[in-house]
């Protein structure tokens, strides 16, 4: 397996909660590189431009409110299989139906307050990740 990157987002509602130093020593755990970071406060153009893949769906209005609630933490992860390992930190989507020990299970509220994001295909990488960070601001370049 090649190394791999992805891009993971602490959500509004985690980084209110206090749990972004629990989250982040979960993803060092599991030999994740964290190769990018900041804390980003989206306006509602760029919460729409960053789920645009989700426009026609029912929830996307609301869901792009609540990403601007507060500051996120956006990052890049970096590793083998980066993407699965993080989705299956992560847990299911809806927290509801979350495995014990995921990182939704423990810390998400609802389906739409679901604590973090991650890619779900290189694809996606790919557009998820130069979104919030350019190439000199991942490490190493
Ligand atoms: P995320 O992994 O960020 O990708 C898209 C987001 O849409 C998802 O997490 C949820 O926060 C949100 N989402 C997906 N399905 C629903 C739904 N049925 N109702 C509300 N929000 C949803």
């Amino acid at each position: 397996m090649t190394t791999q990157r992805t891009l993971a987002i602490i959500k509004p509602d985690a980084v209110t909660k206090g749990v972004v130093g629990k989250i982040i020593t979960r993803i060092e755990r599991a030999a994740l590189a964290i190769i990018a970071a900041k804390l980003v406060h989206m306006t509602l153009a760029e919460a729409r431009g960053f789920y645009i893949v989700h426009r026609e769906r029912p929830f996307y209005e609301s869901l792009c409110a609540f990403m601007t609630q507060g500051p996120c933490l956006p990052m890049v992860l970096a590793g083998d299989d980066a993407i699965r390992k993080w989705r299956d930190l992560m847990g299911a989507t809806d927290p509801a139906k979350a495995a014990a020990g995921t990182i939704r299970k423990d810390f998400a509220a609802s389906i739409e307050a679901n604590a973090v994001h991650g890619s779900d295909a290189p694809e996606t990488a790919a557009f998820e990740i130069p979104y919030f960070f350019s190439s000199f601001e991942l490490w190493p370049r």
